[in-house]
């Protein structure tokens, strides 16, 4: 049987590309391992385990963000700025699925288009630092990197680089995709239980009743339809979640990179979707080497310094034959700097003709830090470069066909702001972020429900 043409992966590997060939470049953001025999050791031992995921879904999730870059999708990308191994739990896995479930469903009713769901989860444990070392009390240790590389208590022994963090992060990847798997195949995503997603924290939020009317709209509409064609809807009974993490730890991602048969090519079969983080985004980076030559969908974050000369330079490298639905590009400006910044880059890549998915990332430039000392995200901001990026794309004629976010179903507080109103005090009560801070459900939500109607807005035509 032939393949359709669009699920095709390139057929063999750019030039002088190999799983490999990265090393032969500058490798920014990777730890120092003290032993290499064990890293090797390691490595060897990856290389052997089974993938997380078939180049099937993979190349099912590229045909769905090239719908995306089309319009006919909207993608959904959420999720924590870094997984812990401590929260691999049966709570904290199907939690983050409620909500981003619950999202995908405003989205879904609201912007009356399929969503593409993609969780930062299962391999999102390796993180970027902006120093190399950490200082506290006169005494210096490397960095924590996240639980992929090394561990967050501040003593020696801990922070040492150790590799076998490797395979202990695989297992918990694997482990938090087969859960995710076995709720999905058991029926956790039935549109026809959309209260199996209910958090039972939640209680009396600000925003459940405009949820629960709009839920209870589409139990409405789909017992309707069953009732007129007289048998059960069986597809709305699951639904695709694909998964996506910053693929820094190079190692990592060589030791998890696969030919397989009847395929050409070579994949990342540790996540559907890997992308490169803003700091590793080099066009001549060991980062930048290891993704060209992968058939996966990949994404890279631009933040503010990015050129459109160095934008066009990394599309041409990384996607050098237009292919659909290959390449995304995540914006993460500020809500100060957007309207300066991202205009450029949109009418470079417009101008150019190349075929991208623009997706938003209004967290990673909105980072602050509160005079009783946590680094917080306002939702006001958050909500701005929003905002802004739907009418910036809007009046240059791009297309805004994602939101990147960082999430959780815990009941958190790390950032500001939002319909209960949270401030810089509430922080105190419920943070628990490792890295950066988190939407928590209702934030989250409320995101959804404000993509819905700037999206709407921008869909009505101007009044005369
Ligand atoms: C992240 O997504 O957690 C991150 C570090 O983002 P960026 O590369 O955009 O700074
Ligand atoms: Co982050």
């Amino acid at each position: 049987m032939t393949r359709p043409e669009t699920l095709q992966a390139v057929a063999s590997p750019p030039q002088g590309w190999m799983p490999a060939s990265w090393r032969q470049r500058h490798a920014l953001q990777q730890p120092t391992y003290p032993d290499a025999a064990a890293l090797e050791g390691v490595l060897n031992e990856l290389h052997a385990l089974p993938p997380l995921v078939t180049s099937r879904e993979v190349l099912n999730l590229k045909h769905q963000l090239a719908d995306a870059q089309e319009g006919k999708r909207f993608l959904l990308q959420g999720g924590d700025c870094a997984e812990i191994f401590g929260d691999c739990t049966p709570e904290v896995i199907s939690n983050r699925l409620k909500v981003l479930l619950q999202m995908s469903l405003v989205l879904v009713h609201g912007l009356r288009l399929p969503v593409v769901r993609v969780g930062r989860f299962a391999g999102q444990y390796a993180k970027p630092r902006s120093a190399d070392t950490e200082t506290k009390d006169g005494i210096t240790l490397p960095s924590y990197r996240g639980d992929l590389v090394n561990g967050p208590e501040f003593n020696a022994e801990a922070r040492i680089p150790d590799p076998r963090r490797m395979i202990k992060g695989h297992a918990r990847s694997a482990m938090t995709m087969n859960f995710i798997r076995a709720l999905i195949d058991d029926g956790f995503a039935d549109l026809h239980h959309p209260e199996y997603w209910n958090l039972a924290w939640v209680g009396h939020s600000p925003l459940a009743e405009e949820y629960q009317t709009m839920v209870a709209g589409i139990g409405d509409a789909v017992r309707f339809m069953e009732t007129l064609s007289g048998e059960s809807i069986h597809n709305l009974r699951s639904v695709d979640f694909y998964t996506s993490h910053e693929a820094l730890l190079l190692p990592y991602e060589e030791g998890v990179t696969r030919q397989v048969p009847r395929q050409a090519g070579w994949f990342n079969l540790g996540t559907h979707f890997p992308w490169i983080g803003m700091r590793t985004a080099a066009v001549d980076g060991a980062h930048t080497e290891y993704f060209r030559g992968i058939c996966n969908p990949v994404a890279i974050k631009i933040g503010p310094s990015v050129t459109p000369d160095q934008l066009l330079r990394l599309i041409d490298v990384l996607n050098p034959n237009d292919d659909p639905g290959r390449l995304s590009l995540i914006h993460r400006m500020s809500a100060t700097s957007i309207a300066d910044k991202l205009p450029p880059l949109l009418e470079a890549v417009k101008r150019d003709g190349r075929r991208v998915l623009w997706i938003c990332d209004p967290m990673h430039g909105n980072t602050e830090s509160t005079s009783n000392g946590y680094k917080t995200r306002r939702f006001e901001n958050i909500r701005s470069e929003l905002e802004q990026a739907f009418e910036i794309h809007a009046a240059i004629g791009t297309r805004l066909g994602g939101a990147h976010l960082e999430l959780t179903g815990e009941d958190v507080t790390e950032c500001t702001g939002g319909a209960r109103e949270l401030t810089d005090i509430d922080l105190e009560r419920a943070y628990r972020t490792t890295v950066d801070p988190r939407l928590n459900y209702e934030q989250a939500l409320e995101i959804a429900m404000l993509i819905v109607r700037k999206q709407a807005q921008i869909n009505a035509p101007t009044p005369i």
